[in-house]
């Protein structure tokens, strides 16, 4: 399995993933407007046949205070059942945080995820280094908590 850049041919394996993987889906236009907007920061994972077994979606966001700074938003990462524990979204989310920093010069990471899922809470806090900077109470459609996660690039805060 290999991790590299998803490109627009991509997109309908992606969701596909994402709809066998997730309660959270979004329409195509949705994928095509990330790909547009940052094509650096869409990753994929591939196995032999071509298949595309993980991704990461992933977007720039302004911050209000600073019209001028960016950080990066984790919109969604999955992987198939079938391949999972396997290191491939830890790659993927590093993939994509590294091409947060380089091609937008992002201070910071952040992301929501279910207070319930425990693999995804382990690979954002244990393998990755994200902290809980806030929780939003309901913030799912069937109001389950979110935590709203963040990574930053450098030591400072
Ligand atoms: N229980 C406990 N720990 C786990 C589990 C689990 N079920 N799965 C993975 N981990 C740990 C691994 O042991 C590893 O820990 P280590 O670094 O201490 O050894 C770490 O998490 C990373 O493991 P990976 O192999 O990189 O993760 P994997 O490729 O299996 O993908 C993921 C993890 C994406 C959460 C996968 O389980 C999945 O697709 N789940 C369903 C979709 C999902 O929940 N996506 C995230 C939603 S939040 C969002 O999209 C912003």
């Amino acid at each position: 399995v290999s991790i590299r850049r998803a490109n627009v041919d991509d997109l309908f394996q992606m969701q596909h993933c994402n709809l066998s993987c997730l309660p959270e889906n979004y329409q195509m236009k949705y994928y095509f407007y990330h790909i547009l907007s940052w094509p650096q920061l869409l990753h994929v994972a591939e196995d032999h046949a071509g298949k595309i077994v993980g991704y990461v979606l992933a977007k720039m966001e302004d911050d209000v205070a600073d019209g001028s700074e960016q950080h990066g938003h984790i919109t969604s990462l999955a992987v198939l059942r079938s391949h999972r524990k396997l290191g491939l979204a830890t790659k993927l989310m590093s993939a994509a945080e590294r091409s947060m920093v380089e091609s937008f010069n992002a201070e910071y990471v952040s992301l929501h995820v279910r207070r319930s899922n425990r693999a995804a809470i382990h690979l954002y806090t244990k393998t990755l280094g994200f902290d809980i900077h806030d929780i939003e109470a309901k913030y799912y459609a069937d109001a389950e908590d979110a935590y709203d996660m963040r990574k930053y690039f450098n030591a400072r805060k």
